[in-house]
């Protein structure tokens, strides 16, 4: 057979002719490996003419064969849409120790049919042990810790499973083909080999795909072409909180996330987000902030801290975010100085959204203002208070999505006022305060600042 040579990128799957630092496809530097293909020739060779595949109208075939089976776990049916499809193929990444195995136990420990764990990475005795803290030991759950391709097929085809997970693809090998475990060749390889094996038998695969920095592993992201749903796995892991998120779900929507925390009886769903991120707030401390921000399709309220110290002498000003946007912040610090006069410049600045939770969405824009002012007058906003908005380069305040479900959840929250953007409907239970630009929401939170800290 005759091959010929690309260089693959192990983050994403593109194939570049020649060696180059960095991936054209997802920019990652230091990602490319050398790999061999069977030449284009070759391959139009072996395909020859095929005995037609069945061809069916679209109109007699039946819709339920796409019914999700729940999978007990709350957090999970609501990212996967329902549960999980049969015959589909899921990749659950994330970095290693954030919790795909204890999720993947307590998914098997729901499931009401056989299931089959492909347990490569810790052995049959750790898992059992793990099984019994989680309280996820089950008749019909059977485990091999063989992770050749042929080994996982002869497994399926013993056990009968509806449910099988491989931790991790990394691990599964194929001696036919070329490359050590975790290789581009073999993870893309051996994933195709169990998506076939999926779709021929109707049986559901979760595959686990570690995502590590150095990029030492074929990652996730190179099987997203290949499988139906890749979700993601995410959290700070000096804290307890965990999100999962759909990157590509083609049975469902992708805006849903799931949350959870780890405790020591693993994965507990968190049914009231707000409640969780609020839990431990201090009103009465400038600086503090409620945003209620959007994730997906889910209302959270979250507070926003900020702190402002004067910065050494010669140095320059530190902006640091902790879960927010640094570019964001040092935006609205511009915005601050050029629109309502209040000016950090000589101020080291730190902000941060509370919990372990990343909030990329503009909508919490104002509220990190607002949280800026305070902290720069020294003065604690009142109790009762969310703010919500987007804050324009001109000092503007710009509506947001879903303005009425924040405002919903803020009220379920017993907050009993909001500053909003000008054109937010009214919402049961809640005072509006309409605000056009980031200085009158700065005064209305903030009605009398002590001007002498801040220097002009
Ligand atoms: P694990 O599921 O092994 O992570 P992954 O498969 O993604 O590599 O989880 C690892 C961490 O979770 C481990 O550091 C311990 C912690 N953990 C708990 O806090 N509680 C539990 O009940 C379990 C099972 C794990
Ligand atoms: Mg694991």
């Amino acid at each position: 057979m005759k091959t010929r040579t690309v260089h693959t990128c192990v983050e994403c799957g593109t194939a570049h002719p020649k060696w180059s630092g960095q991936c054209h496809g997802c920019g990652a530097w230091n990602s490319l490996v050398e790999e061999q293909l069977a030449s284009a020739a070759d391959q139009s060779a072996s395909t020859g003419a095929a005995p037609l595949a069945s061809v069916d109208l679209l109109g007699d075939i039946d819709a339920l064969l796409a019914q999700p089976q729940p999978t007990g776990i709350g957090e999970l049916d609501r990212v996967l849409g329902g549960g999980i499809v049969a015959g589909s193929v899921t990749v659950l990444g994330g970095e290693p120790g954030i919790g795909k195995s204890t999720l993947l136990l307590q998914l098997l420990a729901w499931w009401p049919g056989p299931t089959l764990y492909v347990s490569a990475e810790e052995s049959p005795q750790q898992v059992r042990a793990r099984a019994e803290r989680l309280d996820a030991t089950r008749p019909e759950l059977w485990i091999t810790a063989d992770a050749t391709l042929a080994g996982i097929i002869a497994a399926i085809e013993a056990t009968e499973p509806q449910l099988v997970i491989v931790d991790s693809i990394q691990t599964v090998t194929d001696p036919n083909v070329a490359g050590g475990a975790g290789s581009v060749g073999q993870v893309r390889w051996c994933a195709q080999q169990l998506v076939a094996e999926a779709k021929r038998r109707n049986v559901a695969v979760v595959l686990v795909g570690h995502v590590t920095k150095e990029g030492a592993l074929a990652g996730p992201r190179l099987l997203e072409h290949t499988v139906d749903t890749v979700l993601s796995f995410e959290g700070d892991r000096h804290h307890a909180l965990r999100v999962l998120r759909a990157v590509k779900h083609r049975f469902g929507s992708t805006d849903e996330l799931g949350l959870f925390e780890m405790t020591a009886q693993g994965l507990l769903g968190v049914p009231d987000p707000s409640k969780l991120f609020l839990a431990d707030r201090r009103p009465s401390s400038p600086g503090s902030v409620v945003a209620a921000a959007m994730d997906g399709q889910r209302p959270l309220l979250v507070e926003i801290q900020a702190l402002t110290t004067p910065a050494p002498p010669m140095a320059p000003p530190r902006r640091t975010a902790q879960g927010l946007d640094t570019g964001r912040l040092a935006l609205l610090i511009a915005v601050l100085q050029q629109h309502t006069g209040v000016r950090l410049g000589g101020y080291d600045v730190y902000a941060s959204a509370v919990g372990g939770v990343r909030l990329s969405e503009p909508g919490v824009d104002l509220a990190l203002l607002v949280a800026l002012v305070s902290a720069g007058n020294e003065r604690p906003i009142a109790e009762d208070l969310v703010v919500i908005g987007e804050v324009g380069l001109g000092g503007e305040v710009r509506q947001v999505a879903h303005v009425a479900r924040r405002l919903a959840e803020a009220a379920r929250m017993k907050y009993a006022r909001a500053i909003v953007p000008m054109s937010s409907p009214e919402v049961r239970g809640i005072e509006l305060i309409r605000v056009r630009t980031a200085a009158e929401a700065s005064l209305v939170a903030n009605p009398s600042p002590r001007r002498e800290r801040v220097p002009s």
